[in-house]
């Protein structure tokens, strides 16, 4: 449901958006739509034309031990702190079964298609929260990308049918949404905020309130950063938040973040 915008909706959205700085008039948010399935093929078969190693398996089974305290993998590998992790390479996210309490941000996640490949596995050990707000997995991430594709080389090992998976050299992951510097010290300006803001309080509640749609109000910059890149890198897969941040800048997310952050 949450995926379906109605057009008439979706075209007065558009139309909001037609300010000073941006070519872009109402109709792109439709064009964009139409653009996606296209982009989703070109990013399946690249990962199929790179079929290689992930990394050293061998390794991963020792950095795995950092994982061990909450997740079994192997025969027999049951739920403990976290789910047990056979055939996580292509698994539906949050699809364990009914014995596993997952969170509601993952679930959400899981509700918007987020699936367990190479590049999302690799963003969630990466830093889980930026990939699902709201997760339970209460790991502060592995930081160094040799350690996170030597660990998925090592549950891979454990995934089904390994060759139907698409893999690509650890050097062609796709970018992880690590913010420069830069763009983390971007400040916006609060009344080019308040004009970016009306469009997404048509969905999100000025008032923080929750009310199937998530309060944006009084995140940490930084934290409200991530997700918007999140999203525009498609890392995040909710469709029309992708849609929605991709249109907008690094200064205009700044500004935005800046913004919600000292909403009342
Ligand atoms: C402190 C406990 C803990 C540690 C350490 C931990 N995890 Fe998790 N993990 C969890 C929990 C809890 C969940 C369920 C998250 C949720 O419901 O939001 C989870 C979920 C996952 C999932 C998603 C599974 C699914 O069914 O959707 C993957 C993949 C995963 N963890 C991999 C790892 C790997 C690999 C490591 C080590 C690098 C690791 N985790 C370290 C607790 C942990
Ligand atoms: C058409 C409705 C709609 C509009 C307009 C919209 N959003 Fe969203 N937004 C959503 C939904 C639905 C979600 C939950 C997506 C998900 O499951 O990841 C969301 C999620 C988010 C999140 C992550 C929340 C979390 O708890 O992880 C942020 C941040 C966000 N939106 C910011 C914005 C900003 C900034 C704008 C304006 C540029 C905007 N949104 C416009 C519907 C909308």
């Amino acid at each position: 449901m949450r995926n379906n915008i109605p057009l008439r909706e979706a075209n007065t959205l558009g139309g909001v958006y037609r300010g000073p700085s941006r070519q872009d008039g109402g109709g792109s948010i439709l064009k964009m739509f139409a653009r996606r399935p296209l982009a989703a093929v070109f990013l399946f078969l690249g990962g199929i034309a790179h079929a290689e190693e992930i990394g050293d398996a061998e390794r991963g089974e020792k950095i795995f031990r950092e994982c061990a305290g909450c997740h079994e993998v192997g025969q027999g590998a049951k739920n403990r702190i976290g789910p047990q992790l056979n055939g996580i390479f292509g698994r539906k996210a949050a699809s364990v079964g009914d014995d596993f309490f997952y969170s509601k941000g993952l679930q959400r996640a899981a509700n918007d298609g987020l699936l367990w490949d190479l590049e999302h596995l690799d963003a969630y050990l990466e830093n889980p929260k930026a990939l699902v707000s709201g997760t339970r997995m209460s790991f502060r991430g592995l930081k160094d990308p040799q350690d996170r594709h030597d660990v998925l080389a090592y549950l891979r090992r454990f995934s089904d049918n390994p060759a139907n998976i698409p893999e690509a050299e650890p050097t062609q992951l796709p970018a992880e949404v690590e913010l420069p510097p830069e763009i983390l010290a971007i400040v916006g300006d609060p009344e080019y905020g308040e004009y970016l803001a009306s469009e997404c309080q048509t969905c999100h509640q000025r008032d923080g309130s929750d009310q199937g749609i998530p309060a944006i109000t009084r995140w940490p910059v930084e934290d409200f950063e991530i997700a918007m890149h999140a999203y525009k890198k498609k890392i995040r897969p909710h469709p029309v938040m992708q849609m929605m941040a991709g249109r907008l800048t690094d200064e205009e997310i700044a500004t935005l973040a800046a913004y919600f952050k000292d909403l009342e």
